[in-house]
């Protein structure tokens, strides 16, 4: 047994109880591999912005989730070597699908964990959601639960069609269980094409997608009957056009991909949304500088040539992010 906190990592309650009250959202951005890393600390660094390092179930497949573990304390070193006296760093399970694993997360030192019961009947989700917090808080480490589904499909996380969170549900939830965040669904998807082209209007200019707007109206009866409790969009990356328009130039291939426009995210980030979950983003920026480098220089063969103006990249959309959207900057000094 490994506590976080030996570790320089912190849970999600200080963090999101200021963040609630201050109207903005803490990033939480999936990493997978050292340079997705490397950026995300040099962003929140720079930024001076709390920061969540999400670990998902096909991160822990590819590159093993004791090595992430072990990567999440690098970074605390990491962070301070670059001039952060006091980061604020979250290492989190993201959608752990059962209580082993999200207790073997516990066991290792992350801080906080998702346990998304959000495909289970309510009270199965329950059930399941409040043994989980029962080991969790033994030991200090927060928990996200999940209530309504989302659509989109990503690799382990797939859903058929959205079902908006149910207002009426929430409060019995989350007294039930005694879980300190909740995942809900308001019309965001995982992935890069979270809207069929059919859901959304063409700008007449452009002839983009244009999406449906999200369900503030959700958000807001969720808020009423669960006032100031923290409240976590997943499935947030906005599929920036610049990336897309990158990918394609430099021979990938990616029609009607489209996201969450900024200004939404904006938006809800000045509610009671306080953690904001993004990961194809950093995918598209990453392959974007990836594809760059190998077309206009395909004799290249050193690795560090092409995931180097990768990781900058990455570290620029972070910032952008941090900056810009969730207003998270200067919250961690
Ligand atoms: O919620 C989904 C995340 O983007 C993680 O996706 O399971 O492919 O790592 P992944
Ligand atoms: P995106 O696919 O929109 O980046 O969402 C990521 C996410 O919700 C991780 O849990
Ligand atoms: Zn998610």
């Amino acid at each position: 047994m490994i506590s976080y906190k030996e570790l320089g990592l912190v849970n999600t309650r200080e963090m999101f109880a200021k963040a609630v009250k201050g109207g903005y959202a803490i990033p939480a951005f999936n990493f997978n591999n050292m340079e997705q890393l490397q950026a995300i600390i040099q962003a929140s660094a720079e930024t001076k912005s709390p920061v969540i390092l999400q670990v998902s179930k096909g991160a822990r497949n590819y590159a093993n989730q004791t090595l992430l573990r072990y990567m999440a304390e690098g970074a605390v070193a990491y962070a301070k070597e670059l001039g952060w006296k006091r980061p604020q760093i979250v290492l989190h399970l993201d959608h752990g699908d059962t209580y082993e694993t999200c207790k073997s997360c516990v066991d290792m030192g992350f801080s906080s964990v998702m346990i998304d019961g959000s495909a289970l009947p309510y009270a199965e989700n329950v059930a399941l959601t409040k043994k989980v917090v029962r080991y969790a808080h033994k030991y200090d480490v927060t928990v996200e639960a999940e209530l309504g589904v989302l659509a989109g499909v990503e690799d382990e996380v797939s859903a058929e069609e959205s079902h908006y969170t149910r207002p009426e549900e929430v409060f019995d939830f989350v007294k039930k269980t005694g879980c300190d965040s909740l995942a809900i669904s308001i019309g965001t998807s995982h992935g890069a094409y979270k809207f069929r082209p059919e859901q959304c209007t063409r700008d007449p200019k452009t002839g983009k997608l244009v999406p449906p707007p999200l369900a503030f109206n959700v958000l807001k009866a969720i808020e009423k009957n669960l006032p100031g409790f923290p409240i976590v969009l997943h499935g947030s990356s906005s599929v920036p056009q610049e990336y897309v328009d990158m990918i394609d130039k430099y021979g990938g291939k990616m029609p009607n991909a489209v996201g969450i426009p900024e200004e939404q995210l904006r938006k809800a980030a000045k509610s009671a949304v306080c953690k904001i979950n993004i990961d194809s983003d950093s995918r598209l920026a990453m392959t974007a500088a990836v594809r760059k480098v190998l077309a206009e220089k395909p004799g290249e063969f050193d690795p560090r040539k092409y995931l180097g103006p990768a990781r900058d990249e990455m570290k620029k959309l972070y910032a952008e992010k941090i900056v810009n959207v969730l207003g998270s900057a200067n919250k961690a000094r």
